[in-house]
């Protein structure tokens, strides 16, 4: 980890999330900015967002279509930010997917800069999702991204308190390397 940049080494993706903390107009602007200027196949730029604040409408509709196990950290989130990709000439839905990764990669990483955590989740009711949210038609939600600042661990259930204090693990760096 010596050589990693902080900006990596610190970021990580936490239950315990602030319920008081509030995400600020800048913040916002600044993570999608962060977006923004990821790179992307023919420079298409797929990605679209929809954020919603823990209090409002829009939050509270993407909560609902979070597994049950999940809402009871990610409702304390100051905000659930939707990623999802577009449909359009070029390309297909495999890179389009990458894309995205890519752009929320980024996003992350401003994040950690901004003092925030961001704990991504796949698993979701996608359908459900698109429906409460009306989103275009040509746009498929790949991620729910819970965004804050960092809460007591204590305050978690039991559960969630062993996974948010077990130890990180990674693969070994050997076995990345296909030789
Ligand atoms: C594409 C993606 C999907 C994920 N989906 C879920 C999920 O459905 N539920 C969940 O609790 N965490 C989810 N995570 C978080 C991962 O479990 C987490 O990133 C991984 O365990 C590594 O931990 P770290 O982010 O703290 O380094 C997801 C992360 C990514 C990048």
């Amino acid at each position: 980890m010596s050589d990693l940049h902080p900006l990596l080494a610190f970021r990580w993706s936490p239950h315990a999330f602030d319920p008081t903390a509030r995400l600020a107009d800048a913040d916002v602007a600044c993570l999608l900015e962060a977006a923004r200027w990821a790179p992307s196949a023919g420079n298409r730029q797929p990605w679209r967002f929809l954020l919603g604040h823990r209090d409002d409408e829009t939050g509270k509709r993407i909560l609902v279509n979070l597994p049950a196990e999940d809402q009871r950290w990610a409702r304390h989130a100051s905000a659930l930010l939707v990623g999802g990709h577009a449909d359009g000439p070029g390309g297909d839905a495999e890179r389009r997917a990458y894309d995205l990764g890519q752009a929320v990669a980024h996003l992350t990483v401003q994040a950690t800069a901004l003092g925030l955590y961001v704990h991504q989740l796949t698993r979701f009711d996608h359908h459900g999702l698109a429906a409460d949210l009306d989103l275009p038609a040509d746009v498929r939600p790949m991620v729910v991204a819970a965004v804050g600042r960092l809460g007591d661990p204590h305050a978690l259930p039991p559960d969630l308190l062993t996974r948010e204090t077990a130890l990180r693990r990674r693969r070994p760096l050997p076995t990345l390397l296909l030789a």
